[in-house]
């Protein structure tokens, strides 16, 4: 049986195109100028169809650079980490590595301090990308970063620097808060106390605090120990339940793990891990670590936090469990759209629910990050069928209580929308995110009003691409 993750756009693209002057439906902003990227699973080579992980995928970033109006060009490159450059028959781009990790960088791309980052998480590090996204090389800030990175960093915007929580199952017991500052370079780190090497997949950023979500989603020791031959997978398996979680692991014996068990994502539900979510004063320490428990789920995204008065405002996509039933894609029901409310002095959270459609890919006008938000943008799907296949832009009012929708049609699949904003308020600014046309096996760059969700303009690419994870659009 072939993975439903190889099928239809999910499917890989083989070739690397470079297309300039892209014809345009609508009408692009002027004011607009710079690059909305994405990056995405792409198998360089073809995987086994029945073992696939949509997680494990070579990363691919798919780029359009627009100013004055026009659509100057379309790249899709794949981000060369040891593999792919080996499978291309190139030299793997001289760089760091931590401990013996080199993950696909296959989940988001983002700009920062002149960088622009292919990310991924998991203890592997990041790559930098040129202007154009040929690959440079991994990246460790200048060798400040002390331990592997996450796919989801924030940028703080009162001041530009880049906030991150990082987990690593080999780390022991700990995550890790890094604050990358406007040099590039790591100026703070925290190492964090967690138990059970749970999967931090995202985190919150308010003014004053960064939000943790430890949920039952943990290292499995069971999978990780398949990478051993078989007659020492048990003994193995002990091993790793003695150290994972609770001690650092060699370094040694992590790297081969790391070098050796690729193929499989070595996370599953865990009902025993307790679920609960830390709170941690920006500039303070451990010590003013607090948790606060919440029904067992699991939280990819979260939309956007923000404090007010005694309260955190958490908004998060929840699923209500993950890696369950399915360990080869994120695929457990529907998701609903939540609201919890930590009362940071009665130490007690709260949770409400705003929305049942199936929803994911959270975003909010990033001029807001953590601060206040009235509007979220999520990617649902028509009726609100749960799966994995999106079709529809949902537009959040989380002061009113409204949700507005843009169906993209039958046979259509869109991906993460951004918002890009060109003027003050908000919501003035527009959406912009792939949607795949199945009838013409392509995709356009599809441009939305904030405002009203009219189309403001379709870029028409060359090629179709495949459904994948986050991008952002980076200003020139
Ligand atoms: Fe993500």
């Amino acid at each position: 049986m072939t993975s439903t993750v190889l099928q239809g756009n999910f499917g890989p693209v083989a070739s690397e195109l470079t297309v300039t002057e892209l014809p345009v439906t609508g009408h692009i902003p002027e004011q607009l100028d710079g690059r909305y990227l994405r990056n995405g699973p792409n198998p360089v080579l073809p995987p086994n169809p029945r073992t696939y992980n949509w997680f494990l995928g070579s990363g691919m970033v798919h780029g359009v650079r627009i100013r004055g109006g026009r659509a100057e060009w379309y790249r899709n490159r794949f981000v060369r980490d040891g593999f792919v450059a080996s499978a291309l028959g190139e030299q793997r781009p001289a760089g760091p590595r931590h401990a013996g990790t080199d993950f696909s960088a296959n989940t988001n791309v983002l700009g920062h301090a002149g960088r622009t980052l292919a990310l991924v998480e998991g203890g592997s590090l990041p790559y930098e990308l040129t202007e154009e996204l040929d690959t440079v090389g991994a990246c460790d800030f200048g060798g400040t970063l002390r331990g592997g990175y996450t796919a989801h960093p924030k940028i703080d915007p009162r001041t530009g620097e880049l906030h991150a929580v990082s987990y690593y199952w080999a780390a022991g017991s700990t995550v890790q808060y890094t604050v990358v500052g406007l040099d590039g370079r790591v100026r703070r780190t925290v190492d964090i106390p967690v138990g059970g090497s749970p999967m931090m997949h995202d985190f919150s950023l308010t003014e004053n605090y960064v939000v943790l979500y430890d949920l039952p989603v943990t290292f499995d020791f069971e999978l990780a120990a398949k990478a051993a031959p078989k007659l020492l997978r048990k003994p193995v398996e002990f091993l790793l339940s003695q150290f994972i979680g609770r001690r650092p692991v060699p370094g040694r014996i992590a790297e081969r793990v790391n070098r050796k068990g690729g193929g499989a994502l070595p996370y599953a539900w865990n009902p025993d891990h307790p679920a609960r979510v830390g709170v941690l004063p920006r500039n303070g320490s451990v010590a003013d670590l607090h948790w606060f428990e919440v029904e067992a789920c699991y939280v990819f995204h979260a939309l956007n936090a923000y404090e007010q008065g005694e309260e955190l405002v958490l908004d998060v996509v929840r699923h209500p469990q993950m890696f369950a039933t399915d360990r080869l894609t994120p695929n457990e029901g529907g998701t609903t759209l939540d609201r919890w409310t930590i009362d940071l002095s009665a130490g007690k959270l709260r949770e409400d629910r705003f929305s049942e459609v199936h929803q994911e890919f959270p975003r909010v006008d990033e001029r807001l990050l953590g601060s206040r938000h009235r509007y979220g943008y999520t990617i649902g799907s028509d009726g609100g069928v749960p799966g994995l296949e999106l079709n529809s832009l949902c537009k959040h009012d989380l002061l009113t209580g409204d949700t507005r929708v843009h169906s993209f049609g039958k046979g259509h699949g869109a991906g993460e929308f951004v918002f890009v904003p060109t003027g003050a308020e908000e919501d003035a600014g527009v959406l912009m995110g792939m949607v795949y046309d199945a009838s013409e096996d392509r995709s356009d760059l599809v441009l939305l009003d904030a405002q009203t969700l009219d189309t403001a303009a379709r870029i028409h690419l060359p090629t179709r691409v495949p459904y994948g994870f986050h991008g952002n659009w980076m200003p020139s």
